[in-house]
């Protein structure tokens, strides 16, 4: 299949949540949220097997790679452009690779709506749009609201991961998980992190890449 084979199942008028072909498209601009009812993660996978999910995947080079190499772990990728979400879905259907969903819509949507608490095993963000421009900060993806979200979908003792090119983001990031109360930052070992268009891009054009990494002991 090629990524055009993937339709956008509704129109703008008739926007509502759809699960179709192990992809769950969100809508925008939307306030029915709460109606959708989900099946339950082991439904979805046919597994109890643990949860890895990264939002902001982009072409999902990066998730699609871990759910080939770790076939006993599920994965989902969030990713809200369907340009990108068809080309992930296209390499998946080909490649027959059953442990990836795929999420088209936003990544603190989805958390704040469709995921249960205690859900994941482990959350990356992998080069978010950094947002540059300080009058466009407030559109960064990493915010107390969305980390909020994080400490309730992971399990206790789950590990986030962000990564990034983009200093003054990583600062951010950095104090924004400290003023979390139940997050921990770890070191990481990232021999084994893998790749993605973006962190060939960056290391090509010399910038240093920050790993930022967390565990949440959950408070009682
Ligand atoms: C710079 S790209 C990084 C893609 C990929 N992670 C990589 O490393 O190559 C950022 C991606 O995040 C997506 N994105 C930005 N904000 C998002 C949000 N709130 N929810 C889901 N995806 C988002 C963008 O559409 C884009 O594909």
């Amino acid at each position: 299949m090629k990524p055009k084979d993937v339709k956008y199942p509704f129109s703008f008028e008739m926007r509502k949540p759809h699960l179709s072909d192990q992809i769950l498209f969100i809508p925008t601009f939307y306030k029915g949220h709460e109606e959708f009812e989900l099946p339950s993660w082991s439904e979805i996978f046919q597994n109890q097997n643990s949860i890895f999910t990264e939002f902001c995947s982009g072409n999902g080079e990066w998730i699609f790679e871990k759910a080939k190499k770790y076939p006993d772990r599920n994965f989902i990728a969030v990713e809200k452009q369907f340009t990108r979400v068809r080309k992930i879905a296209s390499k998946r259907n080909n490649a027959g690779v059953k442990n990836l969903f795929i999420v088209c819509g936003d990544a603190l949507t989805f958390c704040k709506y469709y995921v249960q608490d205690n859900c994941f095993d482990e959350t990356y963000v992998n080069f978010p749009d950094p947002w540059p421009k300080d009058r466009h900060a407030k559109h960064r993806l990493i915010k107390p609201d969305f980390i909020d979200q994080l400490c309730r979908v992971l399990i206790d003792g789950g590990k986030s991961l962000f990564v990034t090119d983009h200093s003054d983001y990583a600062t951010q990031m950095i104090s924004t998980m400290e003023k979390a109360p139940s997050f921990i930052s770890k070191p990481y070992e990232n021999a084994s992190y893998g790749t993605s268009y973006f962190d060939r891009l960056w290391r090509s054009l010399g910038k240093d890449i920050h790993f930022i990494y967390y565990q949440n002991q959950k408070l009682s």
